[in-house]
């Protein structure tokens, strides 16, 4: 731009150009401008992709992308370990507590309405609860942003939505190959190449349909690695296609991991309508059958006696009042929750009058679980080559992006020290004061040369 402004400014002076003194340090000072720019990122999702599940499958592509980049053993994602709250911490560093998704259910406990994932989305009052997502921000701060298909995509916050973005269509096919080419086509060819955009976020719904459908441990989900594998193949040569490697530096992540449901009689369920003591008519609102975690209101006066009707209960359920809620959680303190909270061990799931949730695998457990852990990796012109690092949080990933972006990050949980030993190391700090150095050196000559515009240049 500058350097634009310039060589208009040698026109209208009519000066002979080439003999002017400072055109060296100008190429030298563009140079320097375009190094300090900083590069793109594209943040990648996939769903219910447990860290692990590159290790019984051949995902060349994977291994390259690890050879290239880093890859952190695992990542801890938030609890509840689901689909919205996890994508939402992805997407503004907040624990759930904090952001206020704390469920991929909306519900009001008043009508008893609820709301499944898809039209969750629309809702804006349920993700606009104080938390700022990462697209919003950097379009505050001057960047472009997308987001395609990701979860928070559809809302409005603070009356501004991602100016760029793509929800799916109600029944969407989320597992389709041809369809995920062709998104990738639209976040790569258009939005970072032609429209030149600085951040997306990209989600795939894979390979999570497929852990809950089959199980983690079946063909069919490795069969589904080896397609995100292809995928992250395709991506990567896109970019390549399009001269961007060296300007974009890609995240590929997950919302939680899966775990296998054990069933067919080998373990006695949960099936909170078999508990002595307990009753549906003592509860006001339930949520259950979502899978490892319920939540309930009891009736006015009901609440200690549905407590010790369930506490100790099942040796595999844990039961808490809201405010007696591990701490390392952070799911206890949001009015959203409710006063008891059933969360059940790996391998069990919470039904309520009798079984109706069939999954094979399933995810939402404790984050200490090992199954619950997910997947992460980066490669990009700011990252370490051939580098394996410790786990960290999920949370910590938003102050990354943050850095990688240029941009200054709303109140977050995250901490950008635990994920900056990925980066390169910055050789040139004094980057910044060569520029200064090189622009007052500038301005001398061009002032001393009677360009009279200058200022005026030098303000653009
Ligand atoms: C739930 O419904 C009641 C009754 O219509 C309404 O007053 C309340 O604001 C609703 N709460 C939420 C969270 O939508
Ligand atoms: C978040 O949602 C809760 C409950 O729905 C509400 O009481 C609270 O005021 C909201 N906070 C913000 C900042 O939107
Ligand atoms: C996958 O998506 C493509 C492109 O939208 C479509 O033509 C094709 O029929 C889909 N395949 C299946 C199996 O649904
Ligand atoms: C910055 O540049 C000026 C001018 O060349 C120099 O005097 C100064 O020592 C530099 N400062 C640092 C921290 O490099
Ligand atoms: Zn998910």
């Amino acid at each position: 731009m500058l350097l634009l402004c310039l060589a208009v400014l040698c026109l209208i002076a009519s000066s002979p150009c080439a003999a002017a003194p400072p055109w060296n340090s100008v190429s030298e000072l563009h140079s320097l401008f375009t190094a300090s720019t900083k590069n793109k990122l594209l943040l990648i999702s996939f769903d219910g992709f447990r860290w692990d599940y590159d290790r019984d499958v051949e995902t060349p592509n994977l291994d390259k992308m690890a050879q290239d980049g880093v890859k952190a053993v695992y990542v801890t994602p938030p609890f509840l370990t689901i689909t919205s709250p996890s994508h939402f911490t992805m997407l503004t560093g907040r624990y759930v507590e904090n952001h206020g998704v704390i469920h991929n259910v909306w519900f009001n406990t008043t009508t008893q309405e609820k709301k499944q994932y898809y039209e969750t989305q629309f809702v804006d009052s349920y993700w606009d609860n104080g938390s700022l997502p990462i697209w919003i921000t950097a379009q505050r701060q001057g960047l472009k942003a997308g987001s395609l298909h990701f979860p928070g995509t559809a809302a409005t916050y603070k009356g501004e939505i991602v100016r760029v973005r793509q929800v799916e269509p109600r029944f969407y096919d989320h597992s389709n190959e041809t369809d995920w080419r062709l998104n990738i086509d639209k976040v790569i060819g258009e939005w970072f190449h032609q429209q030149d955009l600085d951040f997306v976020s990209l989600y795939f719904g894979e390979p999570d349909l497929a852990g809950h459908d089959y199980g983690p441990d079946s063909p069919e989900r490795r069969e589904m690695v080896q397609q995100v594998d292809r995928t992250v193949g395709y991506i990567r040569d896109k970019i390549q296609d399009h001269g961007l490697t060296d300007r974009l530096n890609i995240i590929i992540t997950a919302d939680h991991g899966m775990s296998k449901i054990l069933r067919g009689g080998l373990v006695e369920e949960i099936v909170l309508s078999k508990i002595p003591g307990f009753s549906f008519r003592d509860i006001k609102f339930q949520l259950l059958d979502y899978g490892p975690v319920g939540m309930l209101l009891p009736k006015e006066g009901m609440l200690e006696k549905v407590y010790q009707a369930l506490k100790g209960s099942h040796p595999h359920l844990r039961v808490y009042k809201k405010e007696e809620m591990p701490a390392r959680l952070h799911y206890s303190n949001h009015p959203r929750l409710q006063p008891i909270i059933l969360i059940a061990d790996p391998g069990y799931i919470v039904n309520g009058f009798l079984p109706v949730n069939f999954n094979k695998g399933d995810h939402g457990f404790d984050n200490e679980d090992m199954d619950m852990k997910a997947f992460f990796r980066v490669v990009g012109p700011d990252f370490q080559k051939n580098l394996i690092v410790d786990p960290f949080d999920l949370v910590d990933v938003y102050p990354l992006m943050c850095h990688l972006l240029g941009i200054n990050p709303e109140i977050t949980d995250g901490h950008l020290d635990n994920t900056k030993h990925m980066l390169v190391p910055r050789e040139n700090t004094g980057g910044d004061n060569k520029s200064k150095y090189l622009i007052s050196e500038l301005q001398l000559t061009l002032k001393s040369n009677h360009y009279e515009h200058f200022d005026q240049v030098y303000l653009i």
